[in-house]
């Protein structure tokens, strides 16, 4: 097992640490977001199976929550498994199943010794009952930490995210709760999985594609964008941190005007 994340930095290696001094200590983004794709591209490149992308890219979230954790990220949220991912041949969801349950298995007495909330975005009750049991047994163990949010996407989808907030509002509008003309921006926020969370800063796609793919479609409205070809089972801590470097450059105006500088 993993020693304390905080208690040895010997095993950072050079070019990371050198890499690591270059941000900004004051504009970590507080929240960021990963679609963690490219796994079975990995793979095929490589004449294996498509699974073997996953197990590969699973090791890479280990990396990379670490590395999060290390630079005060306070909330990453990663996309796991889609609400359309479903439409997968069976072997395969099966594969992405079990790698979440075994990444539960063998992570959680790590994440929780680092203070790490484990937090599930998704319609995580669809699941078969003995992940849903281990999922909600990781959220409530992890529930009083007060270090980073590992916020995991798994039967995710942000229209299905809408429309589960749109049903919850239309109940408390049915049941005279809300008035519909008091709905607003917030009434909507604090019916989506994130409610008390904020919005990402800085979005990360390995792989090559340009696209958000139904994640967090709300919560992005002025979200930065990195991309990258690289798959994400090749995906190191030094992308994370050019990923930063480069957000850390980008003028945020959130419809104002360009701050002068
Ligand atoms: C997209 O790559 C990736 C997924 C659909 C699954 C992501 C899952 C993991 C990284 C591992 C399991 C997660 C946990 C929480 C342990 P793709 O298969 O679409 O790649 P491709 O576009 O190259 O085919």
């Amino acid at each position: 097992m993993w020693k304390k994340w905080f208690s040895n930095k010997s095993d950072v290696d050079q070019n990371q640490s050198y890499l690591q001094n270059s941000l900004d200590p004051n504009s970590i983004p507080a929240h960021i977001a990963i679609i963690m794709d490219g796994n079975g591209r990995w793979a095929q490149k490589r004449g294996l199976p498509r699974t073997l992308g996953h197990h590969a890219g699973a090791e890479t979230l280990r990396n990379i929550v670490k590395t999060a954790a290390e630079l005060g990220v306070k909330v990453l949220t990663a996309y796991a498994f889609s609400t359309e991912n479903w439409k997968r041949p069976a072997e395969e969801v099966d594969v992405l199943m079990r790698l979440l349950s075994d990444y539960l298995d063998s992570e959680i007495d790590e994440l929780d010794s680092n203070n790490v909330q484990i937090r599930f975005i998704g319609k995580t009750d669809e699941l078969a009952p003995s992940l849903y049991h281990k999922v909600t047994q990781a959220q409530k163990r992890t529930s009083k930490n007060t270090g980073l949010i590992l916020n995991l996407a798994v039967n995710y989808g942000g229209r299905a995210e809408l429309t589960r907030a749109v049903q919850l509002i239309a109940r408390k509008v049915a049941a005279g709760v809300i008035a519909p003309d008091n709905i607003s921006e917030q009434t909507i926020q604090d019916h989506l999985y994130t409610a008390d969370l904020p919005d990402p800063d800085l979005l990360i796609r390995p792989s090559g594609d340009l696209r958000l793919s139904n994640f967090l479609l709300w919560q992005s409205a002025y979200t930065e964008f990195w991309f990258t070809n690289t798959n994400w089972p090749d995906f190191t801590p030094d992308h994370l941190i050019q990923a930063i470097a480069d957000y850390q450059r980008r003028d945020r105006r959130f419809g104002g005007l360009k701050t002068s500088k």
